[in-house]
Order: structure tokens, then sequence, then C-alpha cells
């Protein structure tokens, strides 16, 4: 099986809810499966409309991936617009993709309800989307709820050329992250860099330890027995530790646990836990080429692949040497 995965550069580094939401799942694919993850800065043109942005965001998801644990020798870490023929290929599959498709799509639809006018880039959105998943043959396409349609969309454009051109496309299937945890913040609202309540992945120690001591909790005294439902530092426990050491915990909680021992523990705790990713972190950012070269690297594993099955589809549709 072969799992493909893409991270739209639309933003800084991660906190340690998107580290929960998503990031551990995409990273834990590659013992499992043969797997393919690259950013999709070509995507990222309908939102960031500034170079330098692009750029900057890009290196971020590169670092969020191989600090959190990517491994380049087990799974193929590349950015979009390495891989030329992905573009050629959305041409392709664009000529066998009815407007009506394209028309009922999530984003573009969003996009007419607030009243503004969509760009053609917004509206083919799907079509290069289907373009990334067919030009690698992925067989499973783990996404948000919101990208389930856009997977979807790329089967449904598979099946069309297939039938006009012979078999040519694996029909992929999206696979939706169930059991993800959704984080609550400092303050007690989901962890979002909106409300400005996350925990970055890569801070120092000493900050992530004041942003611990910052966590609102209530004003039950230490002693009293205290609720872990809907308490944001149970739940931040509970997202890095294991079933015993969260029902150790809970335990704690229902003799009455203070918040300020509490906090401690946990910091000591993620502190541990984060420990290798920060350093792998600065290591990556000391010597920034070392990224850039993983990426080279990947792009051209990827354009192994990409290029043969290129050429094989130029064959199909009769773009070829007259011969
Ligand atoms: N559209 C996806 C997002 O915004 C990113 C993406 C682009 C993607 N191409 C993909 C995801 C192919 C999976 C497969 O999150």
């Amino acid at each position: 099986m072969r799992v493909l995965s893409g991270t739209q550069p639309s933003h800084d580094h991660l906190h340690i809810g998107n580290y929960f939401g998503a990031l551990r799942q995409q990273v834990a694919l590659q013992q499992k499966y043969e797997t393919l993850i690259f950013i999709a800065d070509l995507h990222s043109m309908n939102s960031v409309r500034n170079a330098d942005e692009r750029q900057r965001y890009t290196r971020a998801v590169a670092l969020d991936f191989l600090a959190c644990g990517l491994d380049p020798a087990q799974a193929i870490l590349f950015r979009q617009s390495d891989v030329p023929e992905v573009c050629e290929l959305a041409w392709y599959l664009s000529t066998v993709t009815p407007m009506g498709l394209l028309e009922r799509g999530h984003a573009y639809k969003d996009k007419l309800a607030q009243g503004q006018s969509a760009n053609h880039g917004l509206f083919a959105y799907p079509v290069l989307m289907a373009a990334d998943i067919l030009l690698y043959r992925a067989d499973l396409v783990p996404v948000g709820r919101d990208q389930k349609q856009h997977v979807e969309m790329a089967r449904d454009i598979a099946q069309r050329f297939n039938h006009n051109y012979g078999e040519t496309f694996v029909l992929p299937e999206p696979v939706i992250g169930e059991h993800t945890a959704v984080l609550r913040g400092l303050d007690g609202r989901k962890m979002s860099k909106s409300y400005n309540n996350t925990i970055p992945l890569f801070e120092s120690e000493k900050r992530l330890r004041k942003l611990i001591m910052k966590i609102k909790t209530n004003s039950l005294e230490p002693g009293e027995p205290k609720e872990t439902e809907d308490n944001t530092l149970f739940e931040i426990y509970k997202a890095f530790a294991t079933e015993e050491e969260t029902q150790a915990i809970a335990k704690r909680y229902a003799e009455g646990i203070a918040w300020g021992e509490m906090k401690q523990l946990l910091f000591e705790y993620i502190n541990e836990q984060l420990k290798p990713a920060r350093e792998e972190y600065e290591r990556l950012i000391a010597n920034p080429g070392i990224v850039e070269e993983e990426l080279q690297k990947g792009a051209e594993k990827a354009r192994q692949r990409s290029a043969p099955f290129l050429a094989e589809i130029r064959d199909r549709i009769g773009i070829r040497r007259l011969g």
C-alpha cells in the first residue's frame, strides 16, 4: 500500500495541538506503508501572496516533519513544485473534469457564499490535488474531514480518465483520522493560533515551563477532589501519556492534587517528550542547508516515479512521436 499526504505551506511552526491533530499520524505512516509526504507550495498560491512568506512557510513545514521524526530514509519528503510532471498531469486531468464537479467544490462554494469572486486557481484546485494523488498511484490519502471531498473528486476524475483512455490510474481512498485529539489552549478555548493560546512544539524549556504555569485552572484548593473532565492540564497530559499513566494521574485528581503540583508534573513530563524534537529542530535550524538537501533528495526519488509514469500517460493519450 502506498500512502500520500500533502501539507500546504501557509503557516509557521506547529503547536502541540497540531501535533496531536495530524502531524503525529502523518509521521507514523512511514512505519506501515510506503509513504510520500509533500509540501504543497503550488496549492499555497491560492492563499499566500508573498514570495518570502511562502519560502519561510515551506521551510517551517519541512522542519516540522523532520524534527518530529519523519525519516527521509523511510518516507519520501519533497516539495510539490520540484516535480514538474504534476502540472502537466493536472492539465490532462482537467480535460476530463466536468465544470459541474468543480462547481460543487466546498472551497469554491464557500468563497462564493461569502460574496467574493473566486480565481481560476481556487476553482481548479481539486484538479491539481487529483494530479498530486494520481501521479504517485497512491492507494490511501489521510486527510482531515474538510479534504475528503477532494479525494473523492480525484477518484471520480481518475475513473473518467480510465474510462476514456484505459486503466491508467489507481483509485485512491480517503482515510479520515477519527481518533485525533483536539486540545484546549492556555485559556481553556480550543488551542489555536488565532486565539494566541498555543503551546508551540519547539519552545525552549524555560518558555515551555512559563506557558504551562499560565494554563487556566479553577479555584479549588489542594486536597479538594478535582474533575478530570474538560480540564486542560489533564487533557494535555493524556495526549502525551500512556493509558496507565493517565489513570494514575486521574487518581491524583480524585485525591486532590494541587494545581501547582500538577503543572510542574505536566511540564516535566512533556518537556521530556518534546526534547528530542526540540534538539533536532535546533540542529536543523543551525544547519539550514540540510533541510534543502533533504528536499532535493526527496524530489529526486519522487521524480524517479513520476517521470516514467507521465511518459506512459503521454503515450496513452497519443502525445507521442509520429513514429
Ligand atoms: N489540500 C490539502 C490541504 O489543504 C493539501 C493537499 C494538496 C493534499 N494536495 C494534496 C493532501 C494531496 C493530500 C493529498 O490540506
